[in-house]
């Protein structure tokens, strides 16, 4: 990452790594300490597979069989979410850009505004240990706070510590069939990013085995640099 560039207007920052590397549990902690939004696209087609938008329907299966969904699509999500105005204070991208071709539309649709990226930030995890932390992986049903049956579990069993909430929910694709084709589609689609961002000088590598809250004390030192 090259700490001498000029900051953007609002801190861009991405997250990248394979499945179950921990963006979103890292995204949300970053949320709560630089008061940055954390964009995923994850969720936001997730989102869209339970409301039965045209884009849902055509992502459903695609995301069941642990595939990329199209560029398009992906693209016309972030986009109409990038324009939202809660965003204008800085974004954490998780999940987002998956291909060349998403990454370059970020460029581009970051460009419009003036806007460029401060820090694609890659998650280095082994493979065997993403297949672990999925298949524990549950969230809260209500605000979305994630957990793990071993690695991270409520205070009060039962009980989300963010909301409160007792409804817990598992993901369709958190299954070991699923994880392997998105494991596939990240080492074949995804991957190949950090080389593209290192390119740029924009590229920063975490750490990511081992504790939560040391890998959240890594990260945070990073963003304050790479947002400063
Ligand atoms: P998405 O929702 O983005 O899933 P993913 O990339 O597979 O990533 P995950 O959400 O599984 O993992 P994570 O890194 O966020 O890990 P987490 O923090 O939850 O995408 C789902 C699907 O949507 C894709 O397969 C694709 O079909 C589609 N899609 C999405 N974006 C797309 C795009 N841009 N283009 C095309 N298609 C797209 O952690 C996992 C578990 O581990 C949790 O239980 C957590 O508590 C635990 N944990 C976290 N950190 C640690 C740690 N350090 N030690 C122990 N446990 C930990």
């Amino acid at each position: 990452m090259d700490g001498s560039k000029t900051p953007s207007v609002a801190p861009v920052l991405i997250l990248l790594g394979p499945p179950g590397a921990g963006k979103g549990t890292q995204a949300r902690m970053l949320e709560d300490s630089f008061g940055l939004v954390q964009l995923s696209t994850g969720d936001l087609l997730r989102a869209a597979v339970a409301a039965g938008t045209p884009a849902g329907k055509e992502a459903k299966a695609v995301m069941e069989a642990g595939e990329l969904v199209s560029d398009e699509i992906v693209i016309d999500i972030l986009r109409d979410r990038l324009a939202e105005p809660d965003t204008a204070n800085g974004v954490i991208l998780d999940g987002f850009p998956r291909t060349t071709v998403q990454a370059q539309a970020l460029d581009a649709l970051l460009a419009e505004t003036g806007q460029k990226i401060d820090a694609a930030i890659s998650l280095e995890v082994e493979d065997a240990e993403m297949v672990t932390r999925i298949s524990g992986r549950y969230t809260c049903g209500s605000c979305g706070e994630g957990y793990h049956d071993t690695f991270k579990q409520p205070a009060t069993a039962g009980t989300c510590d963010s909301c409160g909430s007792t409804q817990f929910k598992r993901r369709a694709d958190d299954n070991a069939e699923t994880v392997a084709s998105r494991l596939k589609a990240y080492h074949a689609n995804t991957a190949p990013l950090i080389a593209f961002y290192d390119q740029q000088g924009a590229l920063a590598r975490v750490n990511a085995m081992g504790d939560i809250d040391k890998i959240a004390s890594d990260l945070g030192a990073l963003v304050k640099t790479a947002v400063a």
